[in-house]
C-alpha cells in the first residue's frame, strides 16, 4: 500500500463508498464492521470525518477505549463479504478468520489495516459530544494508504435497502468549478 496525504482524505470519502470499520479492543481482539453513514466534515488543518457507530455494535466498545479506528474502502469484488461483515458481530464471531482478511499494523492507531481493501484511513477520534445523543464520532485521519495497484478500483454505495450501485462513468466538470480551484490538484 502506498501513503496517501491525509489532507486530501476527503477525495476518498465524498463521494460516499460503503466503507469497513476496524477497531481494536484493549484486550487486543480486532473487530470489523460495515458503515454506510458517514460523511466528510472539513478537508483540512485538520481534515475532520463523521460517523455513526451505536452502542448495537461490538466495535463502539473498542471505539470508545481506545478512541481510534481505521475506516478502509472494500473494492466492489468484496460485496458480498461486506455485507456479511455487517451482518454478523464481533461480540461472537471473529470476523477477520472467519473473512478471510489480511491485517496488517497501522502507523498511528493499534487498529489494524486491512489489505484486502482499496484505501485505508487511520483516524483517532476528535470529538465526542454527539455520542450519546446521536451516536456521532467525529474523527481525525492520522495517515492513509492506498493501494493503486490492485485490480478492482470501483466502489459500492448502499442504496439503505440492501441494494447497491457500482461506481459508473468519472464525467470531468472542472473548467466549470470556477470558484474551488483549488480542490483540483
Ligand atoms: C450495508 C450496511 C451498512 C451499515 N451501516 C452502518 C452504520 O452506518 N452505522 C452502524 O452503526 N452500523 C451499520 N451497519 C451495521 C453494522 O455493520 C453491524 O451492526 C455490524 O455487524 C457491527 O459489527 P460489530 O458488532 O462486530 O461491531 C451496517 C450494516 C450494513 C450491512
Amino acid at each position: 500500500m502506498k501513503e496517501f496525504p491525509v489532507s486530501k482524505v476527503y477525495r476518498l470519502l465524498e463521494p460516499g463508498p460503503v466503507v469497513l470499520v476496524t477497531t481494536r479492543a484493549r484486550n487486543g481482539t480486532p473487530d470489523i464492521m460495515t458503515m454506510g453513514f458517514h460523511m466528510v466534515i472539513r478537508h483540512d488543518s485538520p481534515p475532520l470525518l463523521g460517523c455513526i457507530i451505536g452502542p448495537w455494535d461490538h466495535s463502539y466498545t473498542a471505539l470508545r477505549d481506545t478512541g481510534e479506528c481505521v475506516i478502509a474502502i472494500p473494492g466492489a469484488d468484496l460485496a458480498e463479504i461486506m455485507v456479511d461483515i455487517g451482518n454478523c458481530s464481533g461480540r461472537d464471531t471473529d470476523k477477520f478468520a472467519r473473512f478471510g482478511f489480511t491485517q496488517s499494523p497501522a502507523k498511528t492507531v493499534s487498529a489494524p489495516l486491512t489489505e484486502n481493501c482499496l484505501a485505508n484511513i487511520e483516524c483517532r477520534v476528535a470529538d465526542t459530544t454527539m455520542v450519546d445523543r446521536l451516536s456521532l464520532w467525529i474523527l481525525e485521519p492520522q495517515a492513509a494508504w492506498i493501494n493503486p495497484d490492485r485490480p478492482e478500483q470501483r466502489t459500492l454505495h448502499h442504496r439503505g435497502d440492501g441494494t447497491f450501485t457500482i461506481d459508473g462513468p468519472v464525467i470531468s466538470l472542472r473548467e466549470r468549478m470556477v470558484l474551488w480551484k483549488q480542490f483540483q490538484d
